[in-house]
């Protein structure tokens, strides 16, 4: 019989799992403590914008015409008690503590506790969500003290990322299992034997080893954008060109043409937070001097944002925002998503704004996330009305539909046709030929 699987937390990462395990051909119980959410998913619906997503649902949410029906979703912790389930996928959220650099856990904490006395002796519980290491050890002594018999742990980290999650899961680029125990890796290998059989990597390590694969290949990204954006400062004072720069080291195999575009950095729920709490745990443990290096990707990365609000300043006189105009094209932290999470482009619109510019955003899918951020923004339905009387435009998120602005359209709405490309990703020349003064990032001024 195909086993029985639950989501606890069914959020960006656990609602796409849940769907993604219904697809593979898993009964499945999906459970989160916010009644819309809950209500949301079992319609059918996605509470955040991310595609395929939605289709996923369709085809397997109980209730709907023509779905498999493998798939609920419940607040009742009772409900997840009677289900049964053979495997629990943990997969709440891990955010930055209040006014600290560390992992709060008390998301994790809360879910285990609740979780451990309802599950069945012989299950497996499954931590996916990004915790500091130690985490997996500790959790397994509370299930060890409240849940029955036979209860074992493994921590099964995830990569998937926004804008292509059911893609990732589904067709995970390696699949990595922190086990304490051989029925742990074999429950998991039969969880996965789908991608598995795709070629899909199996790497199995220890607890610590897979909690610290995920933080690690975290901070390896984190790293390269921050790199390239130290590149980008320095071509500025050199009057060099990251573009080029950047296509020439990636043409080095070791280095790779991948996350070396220079911009405004990175943001989202993950990376910003997940270098902090790693930092923060090395210190615990007495390795912070091997994580210092960190901080400085931190803070170069947190620079991009000033120096998009300077760039801005220059452009619309070097003095004050005040009494001007500026046009925000983009608010999330990447394309494809909805998710505004410690977003550059709505932290660069929200510093100009309290310097006393006249904000207007666009964005396809953020606009909803941003206005609950950010009330007091001005916000367009289009990128024209968006861009219509403004001083400047800043493109801040890279969505295609901006790259396939027509800059001939929108300078006819502008009061001064100046695009400040905080992504590197428009085509200079063609906004430069119809009129427009074109600067990026890290690039000479033309
Ligand atoms: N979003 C991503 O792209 C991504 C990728 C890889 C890993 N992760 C990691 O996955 C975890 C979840 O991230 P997310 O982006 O899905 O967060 P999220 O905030 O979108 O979702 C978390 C969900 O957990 C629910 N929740 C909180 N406490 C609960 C409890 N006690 N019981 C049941 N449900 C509870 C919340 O209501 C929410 O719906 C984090 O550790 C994150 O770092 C996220």
């Amino acid at each position: 019989m195909a086993l029985k699987i639950t989501v606890i937390g069914t959020g960006y990462l656990g609602a796409t799992h849940a769907a993604a395990m219904a697809e593979l051909g898993f009964e499945v119980l999906g459970l989160d403590v916010v009644p819309e959410k809950v209500a949301t998913l079992a319609a059918g619906r996605v509470p955040m914008y991310e595609p395929g997503l939605e289709e996923l649902l369709n085809r397997h949410v109980a209730g709907l015409e023509g779905s498999s029906g493998r798939l609920r979703f419940t607040t009742s912790w009772d409900e997840l008690e009677d289900f049964g389930g053979d495997v629990h996928f943990v997969c709440v959220n891990t955010p930055q503590k209040h006014g600290e650099y560390a992992c709060d856990m008390s998301y994790v904490d809360a879910a285990f506790t609740s979780l451990a006395p309802r599950v069945k002796g012989g299950a497996l519980v499954v931590g996916k969500s990004t915790v500091p290491v130690g985490s997996a050890d500790r959790l397994a002594r509370l299930l060890a003290d409240h849940a029955p018999e036979g209860v074992d742990l493994a921590w099964n980290p995830e990569f998937l990322r926004e804008g292509f999650a059911v893609r990732d899961t589904l067709h995970p680029d390696r699949i990595v299992a922190g086990v304490d125990g051989a029925r742990a890796e074999k429950l998991l290998r039969e969880v996965y034997a789908t991608p598995i059989a795709e070629g899909s990597p199996f790497v199995v390590t220890d607890f610590p080893t897979a909690e610290l694969v995920k933080t690690s290949a975290n901070s390896f990204l984190a790293t390269k954008i921050s790199f390239i954006n130290a590149m980008a400062e320095v071509c500025e004072a050199a009057g060099g060109d990251v573009v080029k720069l950047a296509e020439a080291i990636g043409h080095d195999e070791r280095i790779g043409k991948k996350f070396l575009r220079a911009g405004i950095g990175f943001g989202g729920g993950c990376l910003p937070k997940d270098i902090r709490a790693f930092m923060a745990r090395a210190g615990e443990l007495g390795a912070d001097q091997a994580l210092t290096f960190l901080r400085e990707v931190d803070s170069i990365n947190m620079r991009r944002r000033g120096h998009m609000v300077e760039l801005a300043r220059e452009a619309v006189g070097g003095g004050s925002f005040l009494g001007t105009r500026v046009a925000v094209l983009g608010a999330t932290f990447k394309p494809d998503s909805d998710d505004v999470r410690d977003s550059p482009a709505l932290n660069v619109a929200g510093q100009i704004h309290l310097q006393g510019g006249q904000v207007t955003v666009y964005d396809p899918k953020g606009m909803d996330n941003a206005r609950l951020v950010f009330p007091t923004l001005g916000y367009a339905d289009s990128a024209l009305e968006a861009v219509r009387g403004a001083d400047v435009v800043l493109h801040l998120t890279e969505w295609q539909e901006f790259g396939e602005l027509d800059p001939a359209s929108l300078g006819r709405v502008a009061l001064r046709r100046i695009m400040l490309d905080g992504r590197n990703a428009l085509d200079g020349a063609k906004w430069r030929e119809a009129g427009w003064t074109y600067r990026a990032m890290g690039r000479p001024r033309a």
